[in-house]
């Protein structure tokens, strides 16, 4: 009778443990007025300027729901290095944040949406009539069999090449448009003793977002989309080209690009230690607002080598998990975020284009004008590196085995390990 007791107050003792450590905290006290109402929005922008355009866009939200308290939270880390397996715990426990950052594409439609994790938003895109201020092809990119999962609040674009204008000034050099030009210019600045091309790998991203640029430059933007949904052959030789093109490329990058961060590889281009780098329009903010660079100025801009006609895009989006604590105010977040106030707020600051179609492009900087432009002209193409082309189970493999190339510079292993990872994954096809 003592042992059953015993062990009848274990239970009771467990079962009390394991409920309080899988509840959210905030549930376990009673809540004020105030703090219900406090949505948790989990974000990876913590970096000083990428935090900085969510505040402007909570500025907005704050002027119009005065007595919603946010409270931001996630994981430092640029592009959601970490983010991704954090809110993937945080969902599949049953603790979801109520708004979370997402990139529009594969990453949310493959991993979250296709799994029943997300709330549905197509009421609130019908009741403020988004359906035709956002652009197709960004609608279909949060979207899952007829149901739209997020809220695109941004543009940004991948395939940009920064310039430092006094090294091209003082060598006489033009922004090279195709992959050979990019070799003639790289050269002459080597014989100079100029770092062509700085890269920050420390995060495995940005030498992926480099490999997109040339793999979309290769194949063009047309076979760059058909490779992702399953028409491009994964033997088509142009896929062993990129991989040729991009070690050459790798040939003219920073010797200690494995210890650097991406900010850090374009910090070396607004110092002139290095004359190019390809990095999302993202830089601009960081060049323009941290390093108080005159962007189309002191540092200059054009298409990665050979993409001139491609926007290759990474869109930020804001979703609604299942199970959030605080919907109604959630919902009230994101409408904030898709109007064109909470928009232009974000995207002036951020470095993007706002995802809707009717922003006003008087209130934007000529890069993003230019950017607004290409955006409507150019072909579209889905960045691999950020998660829109392919979802984290591809994404994964591939950034390691792009690590390890950049060390070892094998083709026949890497386009070997491309293949195995993009077979698991249904990518491509051997027809
Ligand atoms: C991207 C993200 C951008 C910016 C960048 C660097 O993935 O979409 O908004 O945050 O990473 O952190």
């Amino acid at each position: 009778m003592r042992k059953m007791k015993f062990n009848l107050a274990l239970l009771v003792a467990f079962t009390l443990v394991l409920t309080a450590c899988s509840q959210p905290a905030a549930t376990s006290a009673p809540e004020s007025p105030e703090q219900s109402k406090a949505l948790e929005l989990y974000s990876w922008w913590t970096e000083p300027h990428e935090e900085a355009s969510l505040n402007a866009l909570l500025q907005v939200f704050k002027q119009q729901h005065p007595n919603v308290k946010v409270v931001k939270s996630g994981v430092p880390g640029s592009a959601g290095t970490g983010f991704q397996t954090k809110i993937a715990s945080r969902i599949n426990s049953n603790h979801p944040p109520d708004a979370f950052q997402v990139h529009g594409g594969a990453e949310l439609t493959v991993s979250l949406a296709a799994t029943g994790k997300m709330e549905p938003l197509n009421e609130l895109f019908t009741q403020q009539g988004w359906i035709d201020t956002f652009p197709a092809s960004l609608v279909q990119m949060v979207s899952k069999e007829g149901n739209i999962y997020a809220i695109p609040v941004n543009v940004h674009r991948s395939n940009v090449l920064w310039y430092n204008a006094s090294l091209f000034n003082r060598y006489g050099l033009k922004p090279p448009t195709t992959f050979d030009d990019f070799f003639e210019v790289a050269e002459q600045l080597k014989q100079k003793g100029v770092t062509p091309l700085a890269l920050g790998s420390k995060e495995t991203w940005p030498a992926t977002q480099l490999f997109e640029c040339v793999l979309v430059g290769t194949l063009g933007p047309i076979d760059y989309n058909k490779l992702w949904s399953g028409h491009i052959p994964l033997d088509d030789p142009r896929i062993e080209q990129a991989f040729n093109t991009y070690k050459k490329m790798l040939s003219y990058v920073n010797p200690d690009h494995a210890t650097r961060d991406w900010r850090a590889s374009v910090q070396m281009v607004g110092k002139g230690e290095a004359a190019m780098t390809v990095m999302g329009d993202w830089a601009k903010a960081y060049l323009s607002h941290e390093l108080k660079l005159k962007v189309n100025e002191e540092i200059g801009f054009a298409t990665a080598p050979n993409t001139k006609g491609i926007f290759v895009a990474v869109v930020d989006a804001f979703g609604l998990p299942k199970g959030a604590k605080h919907p109604d105010a959630t919902k009230k977040f994101l409408e904030v975020a898709g109007s064109i106030a909470g928009q232009d707020a974000l995207n002036l600051r951020k470095g993007s284009i706002p995802a809707r179609l009717d922003a006003d492009m008087n209130k934007y900087d000529a890069y993003s004008k230019q950017a607004m432009e290409d955006f409507k002209q150019n072909h579209f193409s889905p960045s691999l590196a950020h998660g829109s082309a392919v979802p984290p189970a591809f994404l994964t493999p591939l950034n390691q085995l792009l690590q390890r190339f950049a060390a070892d510079g094998d083709v026949g292993a890497a386009l070997s390990a491309f293949k195995q990872a993009a077979r698991a994954n249904q990518i491509g096809t051997t027809k």
